[in-house]
């Protein structure tokens, strides 16, 4: 190969340095918007960029003819240049996927795109057909739709998923519409637009999204008193069902609720179970325990779906017994707590615990109280309640149910979130 070649080879796959670093625009956005309020306009935050790295602009629409959904990301790659490029990955009539990509380093700021305008003005004429598909576009579920007349030259309707991840973004959108063709394949083969990575499912459960988060509650009356059960989302691995249980643990004067929502695996749909472990009168000990398998089906709000089904004796009558009574998360039970009369009907006193592990939940409750039977065991043997593996009084290892080896990560997310409650934590694997 002649030097004079190889150079020209060199020239072309190095990206040389700049010799300043570049600022580009930054931002990442989403809207779902009505084609009403089509063109959309944006603002853009700055970067400074590595040594090197260019600027990036990526918009995706996906349009169904009612609505649109917007992505955009734009900030500093390392990836080459490439030149401003419309592509139409879908063309309509009825469902069409268009993009605009674009990596530059001429001048600082450069990727400078603030409208769907050049986009939006791709003309879209065809008349109205004889075809009506239901139209949605969502990132929940498409429940209810809109039925439409679609566009000439529409064939068939349209149900899936696309998903998108990369620059920032990390959505799952729900999509259903006209289209000229059979088939899961509006994104017409495309895999990668710009940063963004796009997939498609048409499966019933594609890309399953879940409600997700653990918390353990301490407090005097959580057998009484509901509190509310929120927490964030995620999007489950293929295979996975959604989860959602409680726990509680209430001795009377002190109680403790366990919750946890998210993605499990190896296990099939299971409608919503309540059950009494034991008690009352005395310790009671109550589960409620749901698997399904759509999109945020493990969205009970609040804890009443557990207090709500548990029997609720006429006001206790005093007996003769005096027990110790305490429940709480990790840290043991006081050495001298003040007795408390017990209920009617309750025989003998219990100091005990129980562990748990799984569904993002590693804890041991420390219990005393009241019970009616002198041998009382509160679980009877148990070893699952709902997504947790317990154990009562024994160090038996606990064989989690799991799902993911990622118990540590949702540890380390509620330790964050938990704040003041972060002392009835144990720390890691055993407590
Ligand atoms: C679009 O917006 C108009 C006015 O805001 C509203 O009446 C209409 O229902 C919207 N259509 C859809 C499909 O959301
Ligand atoms: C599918 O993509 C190819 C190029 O990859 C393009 O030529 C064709 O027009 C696209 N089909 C539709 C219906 O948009
Ligand atoms: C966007 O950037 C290009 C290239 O740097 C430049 O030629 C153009 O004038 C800019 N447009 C706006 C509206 O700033
Ligand atoms: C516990 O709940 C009961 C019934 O709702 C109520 O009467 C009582 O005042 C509550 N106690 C506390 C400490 O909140
Ligand atoms: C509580 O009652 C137990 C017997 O049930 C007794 O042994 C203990 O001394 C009592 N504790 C206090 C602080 O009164
Ligand atoms: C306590 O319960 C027993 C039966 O378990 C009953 O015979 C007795 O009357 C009850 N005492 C009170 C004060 O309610
Ligand atoms: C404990 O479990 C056994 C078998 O699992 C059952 O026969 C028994 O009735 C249970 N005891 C209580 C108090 O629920």
């Amino acid at each position: 190969m002649s030097p004079a070649l190889q150079l020209a080879l060199l020239g072309a796959t190095l990206v040389l340095p700049r010799a300043q670093a570049l600022t580009c625009q930054r931002a990442t956005r989403e809207f779902l918007i009505n084609v009403s309020e089509m063109p959309l306009r944006w603002k853009a935050d700055h970067e400074v960029c590595a040594n090197g790295w260019g600027c990036q602009d990526t918009l995706i629409l996906i349009d169904n003819g009612l609505q649109v959904n917007i992505v955009l990301t734009k900030g500093c790659t390392p990836v080459g240049n490439q030149d401003a490029r419309i592509t139409e990955h879908r063309a309509g009539p009825g469902l069409s996927v268009l993009s605009y990509t674009h990596v530059c380093r001429q001048e600082d700021n450069c990727n400078n795109l603030s409208t769907t305008l050049p986009l939006w003005a791709l003309p879209s004429t065809a008349g109205p057909g004889s075809l009506r598909c239901p139209v949605c576009l969502s990132k929940q579920d498409c429940e209810s739709v809109t039925k439409m007349t679609c566009p000439a030259g529409s064939t068939h309707c349209y149900r899936g998923s696309i998903q998108l991840r990369g620059g920032g973004v990390f959505t799952v959108l729900r999509v259903q519409g006209c289209m000229s063709q059979e088939g899961c394949n509006v994104l017409n083969g495309t895999r990668e637009i710009g940063s963004i990575v796009v997939s498609e499912d048409c499966s019933p459960n594609a890309f399953l999204t879940c409600e997700w988060g653990s918390e353990l509650h301490t407090g005097r009356n959580l057998s009484r008193m509901p509190i509310r059960w929120t927490t964030a989302h995620k999007i489950c691995d293929p295979g996975e069902v959604c989860e959602e249980t409680l726990l509680l643990v209430d001795a009377g004067q002190s109680s403790v609720i366990v919750e946890s929502k998210g993605c499990t695996k190896g296990r099939t749909q299971d409608a919503p179970t309540v059950s009494i472990h034991s008690g009352p009168p005395g310790v009671l000990v109550a589960s409620y325990a749901h698997f399904c398998s759509s999109n945020r089906c493990n969205r009970a709000r609040s804890t009443s779906v557990l207090l709500n089904s548990l029997p609720r004796p006429a006001a206790p009558t005093p007996g003769d017994l005096q027990c110790p009574i305490c429940v709480q998360g990790s840290t043991p039970c006081p050495e001298n707590p003040e007795n408390v009369t017990c209920p009617n009907g309750t025989t003998h006193c219990y100091s005990g615990y129980i562990r748990l592990y799984g569904g993002g939940i590693i804890s041991k409750i420390h219990i005393q109280g009241c019970v009616t039977e002198a041998s009382s065991s509160l679980l009877n043997h148990t070893q699952k309640i709902g997504i947790f593996s317990v154990a009562e009084n024994s160090e038996e290892p606990l064989e989690p149910f799991l799902q993911d080896g990622a118990v540590p990560t949702r540890l380390l997310a509620w330790v964050v979130g938990l704040g003041l409650s972060l002392a009835l934590w144990c720390g890691m694997p055993l407590c």
